[in-house]
């Protein structure tokens, strides 16, 4: 008895002994932050002042979503019943794969894109099916198509994407939508505001597109944890078993509505944003580094075979920069944010800097 208790232990699923731990780089970070694609700067002074008005009292509450997703929703067009707040677009994609998946599905992904989709996959019994881009990492649209096959539950595709930066047409997701009818086919817009594109306003006409929100960066909430999944109500039905009715705390319910009213404040961000990254890209092309178009707020650029040294350069500049040379296909390249323009004058000496340093010129030929 005693012996049985000494050797015996909790061990987890056998799935969650194969996952990889993932740690994002959050270390340290008290400088130009281009490195996770937040808002550089600030939310909107609304959103601070709403929590300024918190009470104590207030606090002692659970959280109630319900009267803020009518909100959202009909900030959105869309009806209470299609819109789910969540605790980040994370949690949005982690429940929605509990939702949906199980032995013997596939979950078809185009890569190099988000990480967290394969994290939480790999928590799932359903086998990743990726679908690698070109050298151009367009969105490889024809060979999406062709790896759908009837064990195909969900296709996840972030629009804009990253670390790449490039967009689906609208067309291309309906087709693959109508493709895949047995699948989940989940648009992630977590840079919707910078390329402007949508395809929310299709949600109920296309029985299986979901689309995922997030609050954490063009309207510069990243720590207060929202998301958001829109989707026709049936399917929402069952993400709403899975999702926990508190995961959304009440500072992030109270910031909402301000968030969404400031409307001059997104513009203004997105706007300024959108100026830098013309400048940026002038930057980058003077430089003779080859870049990838964006349609978001970071442009992903071949640094080479000195990738690692480039960051740190770039940070001992002050200015964080992602190395993204482990993600499928991307070898030598590392993504930067794009801030406002003064910041991104900043990250440009840096860069130029560094370019110098490295001898790096001439990447792009
Ligand atoms: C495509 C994509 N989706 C989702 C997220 C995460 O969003 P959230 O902060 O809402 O969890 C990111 C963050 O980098 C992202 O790039």
């Amino acid at each position: 008895m005693a012996d049985t208790a000494v050797a015996a232990k909790p061990i987890p699923r056998a799935r969650i002994q194969a996952m990889k731990e993932y740690h994002p780089p959050l270390g340290s970070r008290d400088a130009l932050r281009l490195d996770f694609n937040e808002n550089t700067l600030a939310c909107s002074p609304k959103v601070r002042e709403a929590l300024g008005r918190i009470s104590a009292g207030a606090l002692t509450r659970y959280p109630e979503r319900e009267p803020v997703e009518a909100i959202v929703a009909a900030h959105l067009v869309l009806a209470a019943a299609q819109v789910a707040l969540t605790n980040g677009v994370d949690e949005a994609i982690h429940v929605l794969f509990e939702t949906f998946l199980e032995e013997g599905d596939e979950l078809l992904l185009p890569v190099p894109t988000y990480t967290m989709y394969e994290v939480y996959a790999s928590a799932t019994d359903a086998r990743v099916v990726a679908v690698q881009a070109a050298d151009d990492l367009r969105f490889p649209f024809e060979r999406l198509l062709d790896a759908i096959t009837p064990r195909t539950k969900i296709i996840a595709i972030a629009n804009p994407n990253s670390p790449s930066g490039s967009v689906a047409s609208q067309g291309q997701l309906i087709e693959i939508a109508k493709r895949a009818p047995q699948a989940v086919v989940l648009v992630d817009e977590a840079y919707f505001h910078f390329h402007g594109e949508t395809v929310i306003d299709l949600i109920g006409e296309v029985p299986n597109l979901i689309v995922a929100r997030t609050f954490s960066k063009a309207y510069g909430l990243a720590g207060l944890r929202l998301g958001l999944l829109a989707g026709p109500v049936e399917l929402m039905r069952w993400v709403r078993r899975v999702l926990s009715p508190y995961s959304v705390n009440s500072l992030a319910l109270a910031c909402l509505p301000p968030a969404l009213e400031d409307t001059a404040y997104l513009d203004w961000y997105v706007n300024e944003v959108l100026a830098a990254r013309l400048e940026f890209e002038a930057a980058l092309d003077a430089a003779r580094l080859r870049r990838w178009p964006s349609r978001a707020n970071f442009i992903l650029v071949d640094i080479g075979p000195q990738h690692a040294q480039f960051v740190r350069l770039m940070r001992a500049a002050d200015v964080l920069v992602r190395d993204r040379s482990s993600d499928s296909g991307c070898d030598g390249r590392v993504r930067i944010t794009i801030g406002t323009r003064e910041q991104m004058r900043q990250a440009i000496l840096a860069l130029n800097q560094a370019v110098a340093e490295l001898n790096l010129g001439g990447r792009a030929q």
